[in-house]
């Protein structure tokens, strides 16, 4: 293809420009002295990536115990939901993706929902999330969910404040009528730095792979991070319940994060041939409840 055919993404260079114009100071001087191949965040626990050969020997149990997992799910009829949230570019879709390559695609599957249609934005809120629910020997693994009443639809204004309300009260009977029912329920909180956000959003800029994942909100919420904070510390407060929790693991690194959410899924399903020693404990370091958030 000529690069004249090649649509031009219309986004490109205004990371950039957000972050030599109108980004805090210091995250600017972060990302500078960070030069693209440290975890930029000092309040982040490790200075680097975790070394690729213990992360491939770890994720490489991990994914066997994932099989046996699913191999149990189906075999015994469980319904397992894992919630994945967080800011855009926290890294659900590739930890998303880490957790299904080796499973089959029908029993494990993603349902990623796109803006609400006109119809849909006339239903019940949590309707159109209802049918994306497991049946028998299912895991779905929702990439963003209904919180996004609780966030982003907050932030850009998509929904009324009394809207907002209605989700906040309507969450824990729903969310508990999930758990009553017999489905499993994990609620993941992928927590990224302004710092490394901005990096991987430079990323994606510069990268033709992954221009695609740009998109319009991600462009308009640069400017918005301490509005996303607001949001998303009184999202997590109002909906962290002993039957519900939410786990939220730090992502600045994303090979950390990804075996912490293996983890925290493989350890909330009871399933025959879990080897507790293979998986090993989430680490502490980044992995916690709602008081971990940055
Ligand atoms: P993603 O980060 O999942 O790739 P976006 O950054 O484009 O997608 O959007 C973030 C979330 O906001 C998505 O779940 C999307 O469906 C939702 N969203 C975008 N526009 C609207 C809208 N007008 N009303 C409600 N939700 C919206
Ligand atoms: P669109 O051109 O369809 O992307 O929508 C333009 C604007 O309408 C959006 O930026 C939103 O503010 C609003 N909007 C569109 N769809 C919805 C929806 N389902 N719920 C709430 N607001 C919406
Ligand atoms: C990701 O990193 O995959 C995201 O969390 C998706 C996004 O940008 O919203």
């Amino acid at each position: 293809m000529s690069a004249k055919s090649q649509a031009q993404h219309p986004f490109i260079g205004k990371v950039r420009k957000f972050l030599d114009k109108k980004a805090p100071a210091e995250i600017r001087k972060i990302i500078k002295e960070a030069g693209g191949d440290r975890i930029p965040d000092p309040s982040y626990p490790y200075p680097e990536e975790m070394k690729s050969k213990d992360y491939d020997r770890h994720m490489e149990g991990l994914q066997i115990q994932l099989v046996r997992m699913m191999s149990d799910v189906i075999a015994t009829g469980k319904r397992v939901v894992v919630v994945f949230e967080g800011r855009d570019a926290a890294g659900k879709g590739g930890t998303i993706e880490r957790v299904r390559e080796n499973l089959n695609p029908r029993s494990a599957y993603i349902a990623a929902l796109p803006k609400p249609t006109e119809r849909e934005a006339g239903q019940w809120y949590f309707q159109r999330y209802i049918d994306w629910l497991p049946a028998r020997g299912e895991m779905v693994l929702f990439d963003r969910s209904w919180y996004n009443r609780g966030v982003v639809e907050h932030v850009f204004g998509f929904c009324t404040d009394a809207q907002r309300e209605i989700f906040f009260r309507q969450l824990p009977p729903f969310e508990n009528m999930l758990v009553d029912d017999g489905i499993i329920l994990v609620k993941l909180w992928l927590s990224v730095g302004r710092a490394e956000q901005l990096q991987r959003f430079l990323d994606r800029e510069s990268d033709p792979l992954k221009q695609w994942k740009l998109s319009a909100i991600d462009i308009e919420g640069l400017g918005k991070w301490d509005e996303y904070t607001a949001a998303i510390h009184e999202t997590l407060a109002r909906s962290h319940s002993l039957i519900a929790p939410w786990t939220v693991i730090r992502s600045d690194d994303k090979r950390r994060a990804r075996i912490a959410a293996i983890q925290t899924i493989l350890m909330a399903v009871d399933f025959e041939g879990r080897d507790p020693e293979v998986i090993g404990m989430p680490d502490p370091a980044i992995t916690g409840g709602p008081d971990i958030l940055v």
